[in-house]
């Protein structure tokens, strides 16, 4: 079974083609990207009208170029797979139209696709795949949550953001420093060169006792101290971006330890953008490891948003007969859609 995946939810067009042959894990033949991230530089953050119109402009050729890459011809395509939500409503609608044209066209069925569903099972498209259960740190833009997986569509929220996602901390607190957009890759950047221990900066909910986060108090903070100081030299505003990192690791280390000792897991898979933070990956690893407890994460280049984990994720519950292809071409988007409503 071939799937084609698109992905189009917010500044990436991704599109990737998986192959789902017998009850083996579903292998990659071909992806390829293509990032707004220069488009929205100038506006400092995502301007969704033009991602709409950017995605229409990049979504087949990039179809091409996966068929190409893969040697496929576009008949070999057996099901062809969207996310559905959450997202930004027109971006998501030119995935879904385009996707559900071309379906109609070959006479395929489709299927839309949770874009989280797509971070959480991102892992399965490296070499060595986790085996269920485990527990799930989603850190997307949007999204800090963390989930009990113990099988592809068998999800259970166990916390999760009460206002800010992690990704908009590092986000939003980049802005304040003047880095530009994204902010989590530029402010990880210029924490290499700082002191953590700095600033003495807010870790919300850190002992709540529940697995929920927030995130909003500590940009908050980050103002009070540039305003504070008034004019920041280089190293101060180092100094902050490590404080502020080692804030946000710091909560989002403790919570998943106290999920998986909650539950009695003893395998971690992070995925969203965030996990691309190495700090946050080595404090991880670091705990982890004196716990007895195994982390996955999706290679580097597959934790930000892609058409891979789109395909991967349609082909899993396909394979696993956890969703059936529609064939009535009537396709609707979730730009809000809670992962444990699917
Ligand atoms: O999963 P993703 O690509 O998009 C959403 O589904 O939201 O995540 C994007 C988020 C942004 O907030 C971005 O700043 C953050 O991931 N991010 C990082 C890093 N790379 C991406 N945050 C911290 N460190 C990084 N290296
Ligand atoms: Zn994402």
């Amino acid at each position: 079974m071939q799937v084609l995946g698109i992905e189009s939810s917010c500044d990436e067009t991704g599109v990737a083609l998986v192959d789902a042959a017998g009850a083996g894990v579903p292998r990659l033949r071909a992806a390829a990207l293509y990032s707004q991230i220069d488009m929205h530089q100038a506006y400092g953050g995502v301007v969704p009208e033009l991602a709409s119109r950017d995605h229409i402009r990049r979504v087949l050729p990039l179809a091409r170029e996966v068929l190409a890459q893969a040697d496929a011809q576009i008949e070999d395509i057996d099901v062809v797979a969207f996310t559905r939500g959450p997202g930004l409503a027109g971006a998501l609608l030119v995935g879904a139209g385009v996707a559900c044209a071309l379906a109609a066209a070959l006479d395929k069925p489709t299927l839309g696709v949770h874009h989280l569903e797509g971070h959480l099972l991102s892992p399965f498209l490296s070499a060595d795949p986790p085996d269920f259960p485990f527990i799930a740190l989603l850190v997307s833009g949007g999204h800090t949550q963390l989930m009990r997986v113990d099988d592809v569509g068998r999800y259970e929220m166990l916390g999760e953001t009460i206002d800010d996602a992690a990704g908009e901390a590092f986000d939003k607190s980049a802005k304040l420093m003047g880095l530009g957009y994204p902010g989590g890759p530029a402010l990880a950047r210029l924490a290499e060169m700082g002191n953590a221990d700095a600033f003495e900066l807010p870790r919300p909910l850190l002992h709540s006792g529940n697995l929920d986060f927030s995130f909003a108090g500590l940009k908050t903070a980050v103002m009070t101290q540039l305003k504070r100081r008034g004019n920041v030299c280089e190293q101060d505003l180092a100094d902050l971006a490590a404080s502020t990192q080692q804030a946000i690791v710091d909560v989002l280390t403790k919570k998943s330890l106290a999920a998986l000792k909650q539950t009695g897991l003893t395998r971690l898979v992070v995925a969203g953008g965030v996990g691309a933070n190495r700090h946050l990956r080595e404090q991880l690893d670091a705990q982890c490891a004196k716990r007895g407890v195994r982390v996955h994460y999706p290679e580097l280049h597959l934790c930000t948003d892609n058409g891979a984990m789109i395909a991967m994720a349609a082909a899993l519950r396909l394979q696993r007969g956890r969703a059936t292809a529609q064939r009535d071409y009537a396709f609707d988007v979730k730009p809000r859609w809670s992962l444990d409503q699917i």
